[in-house]
């Protein structure tokens, strides 16, 4: 290695080590007090125990001040309160077992029906309910992988997705194993390259992923073209509204006239929304709905095995997702704020006003 490489080299390790450090501190030396590393042999009283969790959490303060951006939405005092007893509850439930908990089921039928229609889906559009944005967006990628396979015999499937993408589209690509392809973003607008997707997209592309909006800048792709780029292509176009999530369908309602950007757009096939961002449920809820029960059917995310030799085995059929057990508080909260009157869309209208 030459001098010059070996000093930039020796540069670059020095500020990994500090950022290291920085990011060390921030994490573990934030928190004071006591560190359990195992059961403590003495249990806290329930009176301590929650008036520590009640002085820890009045501590956390940043969130409050709003000085913290994409990380916490929040939909102001009177929608907490909704949500702390919503979730109270449905603290206890699991929708893996519809039988057990029926109105859980009704309730997450309801939040995806809702979220169809919000999106101007057809009535072919479906969907389910998530534990996030990268769930959902994990989701849609194997959707169109199994559908690809199935379908059009792609066996080395790629996902098209700009530089600007979130994540969770590489996570998904790394566990699912589909091909990563990166497009760049116009330097000015910092929208996707629909002229260098047009390049990258070939025989084995399952699905363009466009971002309506885009986490780094806020900016919405080009859906419309990129939608009738898919089309041409045959493969699918998955609309990431993580983080527009329920905001954006009330924009142009507060003056902001948008682009059309969901199942209005021909060619859009899937679509994911974040109802724990602009929906203002607790962290673990998300949608994800694709146009037509035709693909989305295809990789069963609702599967479930046989065989196990008990009868209860059977009910993963209908788990949700990934098809795994957990509360529903976090979509009872969702569907009690829809179900308030309006609430959600007052909400949101003057979120929506707010940003002016
Ligand atoms: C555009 C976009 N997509 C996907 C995600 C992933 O969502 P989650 O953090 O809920 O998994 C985010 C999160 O901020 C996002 O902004």
């Amino acid at each position: 290695m030459g001098t010059a490489k070996l000093v930039a080299k020796g540069t670059v390790d020095k500020e990994q080590e500090k950022m290291r450090k920085k990011t060390q501190d921030m994490i573990l030396h934030n928190v004071k007090g006591e560190r359990y590393q195992a059961l403590p042999d003495a249990g806290m009283p329930k009176a301590a125990l929650l008036a520590k969790l009640r002085d820890e959490s009045a501590q956390e303060t940043k969130w409050r001040k709003g000085q913290v951006s994409g990380t916490v939405y929040h939909g102001g005092e009177e929608a907490t309160e909704v949500v702390v007893e919503a979730f109270r509850a449905f603290a206890v439930s699991n929708p893996l077992h519809p039988d057990v908990f029926p109105f859980v089921r009704k309730m997450e039928a309801e939040v995806v029906q809702m979220c169809c229609a919000m999106f101007h889906g057809g009535p072919d559009t479906c969907g389910t309910m998530t534990s996030g944005g990268t769930e959902s967006i994990i989701m849609a990628v194997k959707t169109y992988r199994d559908w690809a396979r199935a379908e059009r015999g792609v066996t080395e499937p790629e996902l098209v997705r700009c530089k600007s993408a979130h994540a969770a589209f590489d996570k998904a690509c790394h566990y699912l194993g589909v091909r990563l392809v990166e497009a760049d973003f116009d330097p000015e607008t910092f929208r996707m390259d629909v002229p260098h997707v047009r390049r990258l997209v070939n025989r084995n592309t399952i699905c363009i992923a466009a971002s309506a909006l885009t986490y780094p800048q806020g900016v919405m792709d080009d859906i419309p073209a990129l939608a009738a780029l898919a089309k041409t292509a045959r493969c699918g176009l998955h609309v990431d509204n993580c983080l527009g999530s329920l905001l954006l369908p009330f924009l142009p309602a507060a003056g902001f006239p948008l682009p059309p950007f969901d199942f209005a757009v021909p060619g859009v096939t899937s679509l994911s929304a974040d109802t724990h961002k602009y929906g203002f449920a607790p962290k673990g809820s998300s949608v994800v709905l694709y146009a037509s029960r035709e693909a989305s059917a295809r990789p069963r995310p609702r599967g479930g095995r046989c065989g196990w030799g008990v009868r209860a085995e059977v009910r993963g059929v209908t788990g949700p997702g990934r098809g795994r057990g957990r509360s529903c508080g976090s979509t009872s909260t969702l569907w009690r704020q829809t179900g308030q009157a309006g609430s959600t869309r007052r909400r949101l209208s003057r979120a929506a006003a707010r940003a002016r």
